[in-house]
């Protein structure tokens, strides 16, 4: 039996490269070896857009349609909406019992969070205990595995202390720890030369995006400030044009040879732009091609099985899980 996967996203926008380089390009590689499933987190994201329902609705759509264009296969991965699967609701509440208030203030993940968002003492209590639910998403399917970035590792260290309360306090072996899959590739930084491409930041280049925003974004990215003349030698560090190429350009020996030129001196801003565009046309022309080519309905059906089929598990473990925790009968 192939090991189990589970990772997700928060429906509060489209996808872009940065998820293309940081998650999208592994979820492709991961199914071949793999039982994955993704979620979509749309209940995860309500902790810091309940305020906006709309965008969750809008882009739960959308993130399937990335998904798909980009090579995930409905028959290797299982794609599923959390919402409508009571169940995860369900065992985060069982879980709020085993996390100390304490514990929880410590997560270094989320304490970033309520700094970058100065949410200071207003934090909502949904927003407080998101890694709880992130906790129940992983654990209701017994994923061994979770793909995450460095900054999601407190979340998985926050599950496994969950998993073997649970397991030390009822006696029992039922849930599963999981590990870490550590993604390799560096953050993608935005078109402005910020630390993280970002949709909030809105310095993003989207997989949906038309060619002509394509080419408008990377003509506005930052370079060096001080390459003015052509024949200026330049700086390729924090030059987001060459970030990008490292990313995305095939060729890494051309990349190098392009960088030699730029610090030397010689190698307009206009002409890498260029070789970029054109790098990055031919990376998104048949995701687009893929995407215009999947309807609504399909993705809807897909979504639907998908959720159903997880739908199955949730429901069987969460049946044991009430059972160990005493909660089982029914009373009508
Ligand atoms: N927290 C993740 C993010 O913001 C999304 C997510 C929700 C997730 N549930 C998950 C990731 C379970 C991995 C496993 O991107």
């Amino acid at each position: 039996m192939p090991e189990k996967i589970l990772t997700g996203d928060r429906p509060t926008g489209k996808l872009h490269l940065g998820h293309y380089v940081g998650s999208l390009q592994n979820r492709v590689a991961l199914q071949h070896t793999h039982d994955q499933y993704i979620m979509i987190a749309d209940v995860q994201a309500l902790t810091d857009h309940f305020d906006r329902p709309g965008t969750i609705t809008e882009n739960i759509l959308e993130v399937a349609k990335d998904y798909l264009s980009v090579g995930i296969d409905p028959n290797q991965t299982t794609i599923l909406i959390q919402s409508n699967l009571p169940e995860i609701a369900e065992l985060t509440i069982y879980y709020l019992n085993l996390v100390s208030l304490g514990r929880l203030g410590r997560n270094p993940t989320v304490k970033t969070e309520i700094q970058q968002k100065e949410y200071k003492d207003s934090v909502s209590v949904g927003f407080f205990c998101y890694p709880i639910n992130q906790a129940a998403d992983i654990t209701i399917f017994q994923a061994e595995w979770v793909p995450v970035g460095v900054d999601q590792l407190p979340m998985i260290e926050q599950t496994n202390e969950i998993v073997r309360r649970f397991n030390r306090l009822y006696q029992v072996d039922f849930l599963k720890e999981c590990k870490a899959m550590l993604s390799h590739t560096s953050r993608l930084i935005g078109i402005d030369g910020k630390a993280k491409a970002s949709k909030t930041l809105n310095n993003a280049i989207f997989l949906s995006d038309t060619p002509a925003a394509v080419k408008q974004k990377v003509f506005q990215m930052y370079t060096d400030p001080n390459h003015i003349k052509v024949s200026d030698p330049g700086c390729v560090e924090g030059n987001v044009v060459f970030s990008y190429l490292d990313a995305f350009h095939l060729d890494k020996a051309e990349v190098e040879s392009l960088k030699a030129h730029y610090r030397r001196g010689g190698l307009g801003d206009v002409t890498i732009k260029n070789i970029l565009n054109h790098t990055l046309q031919l990376l998104l022309e048949p995701i687009r091609t893929q995407r215009a080519a999947l309807s609504d309905k399909m993705v809807q059906e897909i979504l639907q099985a998908g959720t159903q089929k997880a739908g199955l598990l949730a429901q069987k473990n969460m049946q044991t899980i009430r059972e160990i925790m005493g909660i089982a009968k029914r009373w009508f």
